[in-house]
């Protein structure tokens, strides 16, 4: 029996990554899962991978047309959802003093803004007792030099969760934060100079980065009813690197 037998998620940002991970092992579990990507090529490799129980839905999570035919497509092949893991985000570096509006811009308009309209237009279709969970980043709780932006952009998310929680409570729907630290998706192991992955790697404890697989098992238990107590949290998945 899978932890997720019958439910249905959605996951945004999807193709790539922890939250692609998190999507393979929710189908694994049984879920029927929506994931989300802005590129078609990499949406159908991503559907390919997961292999069964899974729907590709093109668009950019910051447009709200977009969530809208997402949520409209979700609806018209399931009806309702269970999980909501809001995952799509962008992050890149930018020093004090050089940081420019559109820097700003495109941090804030996918990681807070796209994250909250997510959510609220997923809300209709959510089944009483359902998860949401938001991917946040450890470098909203420590200081790295010229992340000031995105950290700022994912200091958000946990005072949207504190909020949602009390206004979600009568339908018993839990919301909570999934805080990873550094992680050598594809993506980030595309932008990273050597520079900068010795950098991530001295403020891990065991020096190596997470795994986005390592955080799909996390996505998975906030998912699931093995957290069915954890509520308005931020569950930080680092190695340990925030508290050293
Ligand atoms: N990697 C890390 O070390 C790290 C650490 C802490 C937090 N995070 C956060 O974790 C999340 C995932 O990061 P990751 O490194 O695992 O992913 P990733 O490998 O960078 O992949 C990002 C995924 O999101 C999609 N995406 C990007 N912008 C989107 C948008 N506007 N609308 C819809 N989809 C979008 C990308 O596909 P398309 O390009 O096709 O849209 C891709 O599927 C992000 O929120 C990130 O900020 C990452």
């Amino acid at each position: 029996m899978g932890k997720l037998d019958g439910k249905v998620a959605v996951i945004t940002g999807a193709t790539s990554g922890m939250a692609l991970a998190g999507a393979k092992l929710f189908a694994q579990e049984g879920a029927y899962v929506f994931i989300t990507g802005r590129r078609q090529d990499a949406l159908d490799d991503a559907v390919q991978h997961i292999g069964r129980n899974v729907t590709g839905v093109l668009g950019d999570a910051a447009n709200l047309d977009d969530l809208d035919r997402l949520f409209a497509t979700v609806e018209q092949q399931k009806g309702a959802i269970d999980v909501l893991w809001a995952s799509a985000g962008v992050g890149a570096q930018s020093k004090l003093g050089e940081i420019t509006e559109e820097h700003f811009d495109a941090a804030f308009s996918l990681n807070a803004r796209g994250t909250l309209f997510t959510v609220q237009k997923a809300l209709p279709l959510f089944n009483d007792g359902g998860s949401i969970f938001m991917t946040g980043s450890n470098a909203s709780l420590r200081g790295f030099p010229d992340w000031s932006v995105y950290a700022a952009s994912k200091a958000v998310l946990p005072a949207f969760a504190r909020v949602w929680v009390a206004e979600l409570r009568d339908r018993r729907i839990r919301v909570n934060v999934l805080t990873p630290g550094q992680v050598s998706s594809p993506m980030m192991e595309e932008v990273m100079t050597d520079e900068m992955k010795a950098q991530f790697e001295s403020v891990i404890p065991r020096r190596a980065m997470g795994r986005p697989e390592e955080i799909a098992s996390v996505a998975l238990f906030l998912a699931s009813d093995d957290s069915s107590y954890v509520n308005g949290m931020e569950l930080v998945a680092d190695g340990g690197a925030t508290v050293i």
